[in-house]
């Protein structure tokens, strides 16, 4: 665990320092450069996103592309677009109805699978043992790919017990690099680990100013199960991108909401997956790395909390 967060702090230092360089250099950079600035070479566009390394020893990119919503043409042209401007890790779940243009999109952007952490997810439907075979097959059917970097129970509902033990021989037998879970509470896990012969790689939860989750961000990170938050930017909700809090600390940086929004989340060791559909936001959303929220700008943040889902009807 520790030896983890010193990896990570070496990785912010490395990528604080060759940030701004690496903003600067870029523009003249020609696309299929030698050049590395971070874990991910990918042959095409190399990019600056660190990694933090699973308890399984798997790097996963610790800024992605959250997909839910972006269907058909639409999700196709965001999936291609996002990689063709440096992401690499691509979050996607059955229930999207997506997984065919995620696909799609991966095939349009010529990457190489290699260079890319792909996630899916288990719907609730398909919990227990046989049919989270079937829903796994059919997910990676869809996406067009042979193995799954990270494939997570979406809820904590029905046979997860049944499920988990499906996941733990795919991820055995090779076919998913990482196993995790999605919206389990600290009690869930403890649920889960009385059984569990692999242990989850990773949690993804709501996380963003507005639901900080302290307890579970202090629980997994003792546990070493990697958080991952979803909707980074609580989908845009409660005025979060003209927030005046957020907004005053950005200033002092030259940086928007969005940005502080994701910085505060790295620095919290948290993986974010902001989602858009807009290049110009992608590219926004990319540019973290070449700064640092003071202690003060935490703290502030900090009190941004309303301890609360702002999803109320997903619950
Ligand atoms: N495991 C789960 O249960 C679960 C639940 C929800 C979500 N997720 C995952 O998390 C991902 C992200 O969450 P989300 O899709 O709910 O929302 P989100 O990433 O919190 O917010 C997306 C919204 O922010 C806008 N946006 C993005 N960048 C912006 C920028 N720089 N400036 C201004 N607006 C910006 C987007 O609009 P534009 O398109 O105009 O940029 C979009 O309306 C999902 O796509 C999905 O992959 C998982």
């Amino acid at each position: 665990m520790k030896d983890q967060n010193k990896s990570k702090d070496v990785n912010r230092r490395k990528f604080l320092k060759t940030g701004s360089a690496f903003a600067a250099a870029s523009m003249f950079l020609p696309l299929g450069t030698s050049k590395i600035y971070g874990a991910f070479k990918t042959g095409h566009l190399e990019n600056s996103i660190p990694v933090a390394t699973l308890n399984n020893g798997v790097k996963m990119p610790m800024l992605g592309f959250g997909t839910n919503t972006l269907r058909d043409e639409l999700g196709v042209k965001s999936v291609a677009t996002a990689i063709s401007v440096g992401y690499r890790l691509i979050d996607t779940a059955h229930i999207y109805g997506n997984e065919e243009a995620v696909g799609e999109g991966i095939k349009k952007s010529g990457i190489k699978r290699e260079a890319l952490f792909i996630t899916s997810k288990l719907w609730v439907d398909d919990a227990g043992y046989e049919s989270t075979k079937e829903a796994f097959e059919t997910s990676i059917n869809k996406l067009g790919v042979d193995y799954l970097d990270l494939y997570l129970i979406h809820r904590p509902r029905g046979d997860v017990k049944g499920s988990w033990q499906a996941m733990e021989e795919l991820y055995k037998e090779g076919k998913i690099k990482a196993i995790g879970i999605s919206n389990f509470s600290p009690k869930q896990i403890d649920e889960l680990m009385t059984y569990a012969k692999v242990k989850p790689a990773v949690n993804q939860i709501e996380n963003h100013v507005f639901f900080q989750q302290d307890e579970s961000h202090k629980f997994l990170k003792e546990s070493n199960i990697q958080m991952e938050a979803w909707s980074p930017f609580a989908a845009g909700r409660n005025g979060i991108f003209t927030n005046k809090t957020i907004a005053d600390i950005g200033k002092k940086y030259n940086k928007r909401n969005a940005h502080v929004c994701l910085r505060w989340l790295f620095q919290r060791d948290v993986v974010a997956i902001p989602r858009s559909s807009n290049k110009a936001h992608m590219i926004e959303n990319l540019d973290i790395f070449d700064f640092e929220l003071s202690e003060a700008d935490m703290k502030a943040i900090s009190k941004l909390d309303l301890n609360v889902t702002q999803f109320p009807e997903w619950e």
